[in-house]
């Protein structure tokens, strides 16, 4: 499917049938998951896979009950992880190795990780906003391969992590991510802000017109 036809047919899917989904479809979707682009190259992110019907109930419940997590064949639940993130340095100087950074740009980035202690927080940010990307990178996969895919940020975080028996020290959870065979009809495009809306030409408070050259 062109990458266009994806961006525009993907749709938050509800609604799934009872049809397994293949080992072979979810590595693809963790594929794509695993080359998206992450600040450092941290790559901070980790997959639980559940398919276990126990499993699921439980973070359905843990997800006040919504119906796509009770439905879903397969939740797939995006966790942070601190340890990855923590190795970020030697990621960046992977980098600089392969020539995909320069020295310079090392040696500018290298003060500013020596100098930053940065509130407390600032990391389980950065963690989430790099899972986010991954996640997506998924979603738009199982767009792609017509899997019904919905991102769900609506859990209690304390009662996921308890039932995976996650050690806090280290992952904490970031979204589910159910996914299945839809059941649902095609769906019409979500409601969405023009371009004009959202964009800004040369000037804050511009708005980028249709057709500009
Ligand atoms: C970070 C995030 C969290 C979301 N959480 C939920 C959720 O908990 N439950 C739900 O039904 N949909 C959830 N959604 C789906 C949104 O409602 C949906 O993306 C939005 O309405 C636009 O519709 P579309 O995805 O079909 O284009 C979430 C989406 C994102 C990106």
């Amino acid at each position: 499917m062109d990458f266009f036809e994806v961006l525009r047919g993907r749709r938050s899917c509800r609604r799934f049938g009872d049809r397994p989904v293949s080992g072979k479809d979810i590595e693809t979707c963790l594929e794509a998951a695993r080359l998206a682009p992450s600040g450092s190259n941290a790559q901070p992110w980790r997959f639980l896979v559940a398919r276990k019907p126990k499993l699921r109930l439980a973070l359905a419940e843990a997800g006040y009950r919504q119906e796509c997590l009770g439905e879903a064949p397969v939740i797939v639940v995006l966790l942070g992880d601190r340890e990855l993130y923590r190795k970020r340095v030697r990621r960046v100087k992977e980098l600089v190795d392969i020539g995909a950074l320069s020295p310079e740009a090392w040696s500018a980035l290298e003060k500013r990780y020596r100098d930053k202690a940065g509130p407390a927080g600032e990391e389980d940010a950065a963690i989430r906003a790099n899972c986010m990307l991954a996640g997506e990178h998924y979603v738009l996969a199982a767009a792609a391969l017509e899997l019904g895919c919905c991102w769900v940020g609506a859990f209690d975080a304390a009662k996921v992590s308890e039932i995976l028996g996650l050690d806090a020290k280290y992952n904490f959870p970031v979204a589910l991510l159910p996914t299945g065979h839809p059941l649902e009809e095609p769906q019409p495009p979500r409601p969405r802000y023009s371009i004009s809306d959202i964009a800004w030409k040369e000037e804050a408070g511009r708005p980028w017109e249709a057709g500009t050259a």
